[in-house]
């Protein structure tokens, strides 16, 4: 049975899951907007595995025999400037994800709620992959400033992402 903080705590992070995937949804809209389909691709596909993150904890918690409860989701900002402009966001906002899912870890303990603690390990680990991942891109775009031809170069290879369904909701759906 989950405490009602830690229920609270995980039907936030539903909602704060959400909003990612709605941040890189409108990140896709972007670079759709200025023909780099490639970068589009991998955004998309970045907010799908959000979606999955949001439902993955929305199943855990019924798994508990707790109540969702649905929060609003923000709008996401309308424009960027550049698509460095959107990897510098995107490695914040990865980095503000991490914390997050520390703090529940935090309150797991805090609560002695082990399930919840190792459910949550998952998120902890795919966060070093997302982080990671975000600040690989940047690091590259970074370098590419001089070289026009590269960000097109980028965004063919950026294009052939596909989403996979993430392990947690393999798990989640037992
Ligand atoms: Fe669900 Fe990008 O972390």
């Amino acid at each position: 049975m989950l405490s009602k903080k830690m229920q609270k705590a995980l039907c936030d992070q539903v909602t704060a899951e959400h909003y990612s995937a709605y941040l890189y949804l409108g990140m896709s809209a972007y670079f759709n907007s200025i023909d780099l389909p490639g970068f589009a691709n991998w955004m998309y596909i970045q907010a799908q595995e959000e979606l999955v993150h949001g439902i993955a904890i929305y199943h855990q918690i019924h798994e508990r025999n707790g109540e969702v409860t649905l929060n609003t989701i923000e709008a996401p900002p309308k424009k960027w400037k550049s698509p460095v402009d959107v990897f510098e966001n995107t490695c914040s906002h990865e980095q503000k994800v991490t914390a997050s899912i520390n703090n529940l870890v935090n309150l797991a303990i805090e609560e002695k709620d082990h399930a919840t603690n190792n459910f949550l390990q998952w998120y902890v680990k795919e966060q070093v992959e997302e982080e990671a991942t975000a600040y690989a891109i940047l690091q590259k775009l970074k370098m590419m400033k001089d070289a026009p031809g590269g960000i097109f170069m980028m965004d063919k290879e950026l294009g052939a992402r596909v989403f996979t369904m993430p392990s947690i909701m393999a798990a989640s759906a037992d």
